[in-house]
């Protein structure tokens, strides 16, 4: 459904790119007029990502994602268009028109009222006989009536139907329950409570909502924690649980943790900035979701097999991020939340004090797993360890741990040192090769970044692109004589944004990143942001424009006298019997 245009060009223009990008991404001002940061859609160390103010689009040289504001908002954000612009007037502080709220938008925001009423009713029940035995059990663990509040910690009653019938005395069918995963449907069609006798958590995205569950058996037992299934409103893989809290934290760095009992244990010790990946190892989109809000993060993941390899997964993915990291080194406990109940809140802060660098902590975990008196495991352990020191950038870094690696070893510093330096200049060799080799393909270069969209004729597309640049750039150009038909192009998704743009032109609407976002999808506006940003003379244009017609449709042409003659000599066959 349509927004009026008024609406729009109002919601855009108080929704500047600069500052709707950076509650993202920091974004610095380099030479030029763009302003630079890191990418969030891909992972990167150096910043490709730019958003021109006087354009007000945005563009990434890396992954080649671009669109304008609305297009950023979908993409960050995970909405449709009519829930980004939604989204972008509730910053603006405009009202949406009334008739405009789309179906999925409100589908939304019921199941985020529903979770929420549900959270309510959890809470409720902790002061009710049903709720007694997660009292007992909360009450067990150690954790404050402050925490429980913080947290809005609940209890889900031993009993079929005690969510469902609250749940429709406020008007919620069971049908919106089940979307939400808080029922299941039994084999005679029946609904009943998903989380049942279990200690409730919700969780709660940055923005405030309750976006899902996870429920923890109030004992032993398995499985012992329940979590809501993917839903409208819950992709596990993209949020953490409590960084709602932690965001508002002032510590400077995020304490990631592996469960829910520890970091409301954590919290309760003062340790305000823990978080947890719900279940799941660290995600990149979890990491990106981290840097949006500090550069530096303390591992303290739980003390087994399991917390170790998890440990030096989430180093690689935050890392690409340029976030700082930094592992927590527990021993006598098996997670923080153990520590923390037997030697207290001090001790744990000691531990984040005494918390090594990534570097340091690989090393060691590369130590460990060598016996260094055998000498052909002490030479693995050489191999492993000047890998990881050449890969580092800092060359004063890489002096440091070269000489700890000789230390370790019972080496010659000087010797180590010049070995690492030799092993590092071949990396960054290496790393330049692939660079040009890639950089020589101009043929890949005029390709669209996403593999679906692969051009099959470059040099008829890259008129097609022209075309299109023509018209996005001077609308008047639509009175062109003989432009192409949509089949003349020979890329079927540059064929769609020419049909899209002409269509607004010819309806007399404005033409630009923002309005088209409601008509394209994602990888087209990537692909029509790359194409805008190809050099184009505007000087001539209708000598440009009518050169690129020519192209297009002499390439038709060709194409389609070949497909002709296939058919005639197809024909002969049949008819006649003969190949010809
Ligand atoms: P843990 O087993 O370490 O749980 O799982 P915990 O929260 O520390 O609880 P306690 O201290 O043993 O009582 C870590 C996290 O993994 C997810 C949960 O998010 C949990 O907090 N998990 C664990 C599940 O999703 N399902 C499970 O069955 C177990
Ligand atoms: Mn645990």
């Amino acid at each position: 459904m349509a927004f009026p245009e008024k609406f729009i060009t109002e919601l855009i223009d108080r929704s500047d790119i600069v500052d709707v990008v950076s509650g993202y991404v920091r974004l610095s001002k380099r030479s030029g007029a763009n302003m630079f940061g890191l990418c969030p859609f891909h992972s990167e160390k150096t910043p490709s990502f730019s958003v021109s103010p006087d354009k007000q689009i945005y563009h990434c040289f890396g992954c080649g994602k671009g669109g304008g504001v609305i297009s950023f908002v979908m993409e960050i954000e995970n909405l449709s268009y009519p829930e980004a612009v939604e989204f972008l007037a509730k910053r603006a502080g405009m009202t949406m028109p009334e008739e405009t709220n789309s179906a999925e938008s409100r589908k939304r925001a019921r199941m985020l009222s529903l979770n929420k009423d549900a959270a309510r009713f959890f809470y409720s029940q902790l002061s009710t006989p049903a709720g007694a035995a997660a009292v007992a059990y909360i009450r067990k663990r150690g954790i404050s009536p402050a925490m429980v509040k913080n947290f809005g910690l609940g209890a889900a009653p031993d009993s079929w139907d005690s969510l469902v019938n609250a749940m429709r005395d406020k008007g919620y069918t069971d049908y919106e329950l089940f979307d939400a995963g808080l029922v299941k449907r039994g084999k005679k069609g029946g609904f009943y409570d998903a989380f049942r006798n279990r200690l409730m958590f919700p969780v709660i995205d940055v923005r405030g909502n309750v976006i899902g569950f996870s429920g923890r058996i109030l004992g032993d037992g398995e499985p012992k924690y329940l979590n809501s299934p993917e839903t409208l409103v819950f992709n596990k893989s993209r949020n953490l649980f409590a960084l709602n809290l932690a965001k508002k934290s002032k510590s400077g760095y995020i304490l990631l943790s592996e469960g829910n009992i520890d970091v409301v244990s954590l919290h309760q010790a003062g340790f305000d900035s823990a978080v947890a990946s719900l279940g799941t190892s660290l995600t990149p989109e979890q990491a990106r979701l981290i840097s949006r809000y500090t550069d530096q993060v303390i591992i303290a993941y739980d003390n087994d097999g399991a917390g170790i390899k998890a440990s030096q997964r989430a180093i690689g993915i935050l890392e690409k991020l340029d976030i700082k990291v930094k592992v927590l080194r527990m021993s006598g406990a098996k997670d923080p939340d153990e520590f923390i109940q037997t030697k207290g809140a001090d001790a744990f802060r000691n531990l984040i004090e005494a918390s090594e660098n990534q570097i340091d902590y690989r090393l060691r975990s590369i130590r460990d797993k060598y016996d260094l008196s055998v000498d052909d495991q002490k030479v693995d352990f050489l191999r492993e360890a000047y890998d990881l020191v050449a890969r580092q950038t800092d060359p004063a870094r890489r002096q440091v741990y070269a000489m700890r690696v000789a230390e370790i070893a019972g080496l010659q510093a000087d010797l180590v040192v010049a070995d690492v330096e030799r092993r590092h200049k071949r990396i960054v060799r290496g790393m330049q090769k692939t660079q040009q080799r890639e950089q020589a393909q101009p043929e890949k270069l005029i390709q669209p970044a996403a593999r679906e969209l692969r051009y099959e004729d470059p040099a008829s597309a890259m008129a097609e692109e022209g075309l299109i640049r023509l018209l996005y750039y001077e609308p008047e150009l639509i009175k062109t004589e003989g432009l192409p038909l949509v089949s003349d192009f020979s890329s079927p998704v540059l064929g769609r944004i020419y049909e899209i743009i002409c269509a607004r032109i010819r309806a007399g609407d404005s033409v630009s990143a923002d309005t088209l976002a409601a008509d394209l999808t994602g990888d087209e506006m990537s692909l029509l942001i790359t194409l805008l940003q190809k050099p184009e003379v505007l000087k001539n244009s209708s000598r440009s424009i009518a050169d690129y017609i020519a192209k297009i449709k002499d390439r038709k042409q060709r194409s389609s006298g070949a497909a002709d003659l296939r058919a005639l000599s197809e024909q002969l066959r049949k008819t006649k019997g003969y190949e010809g």
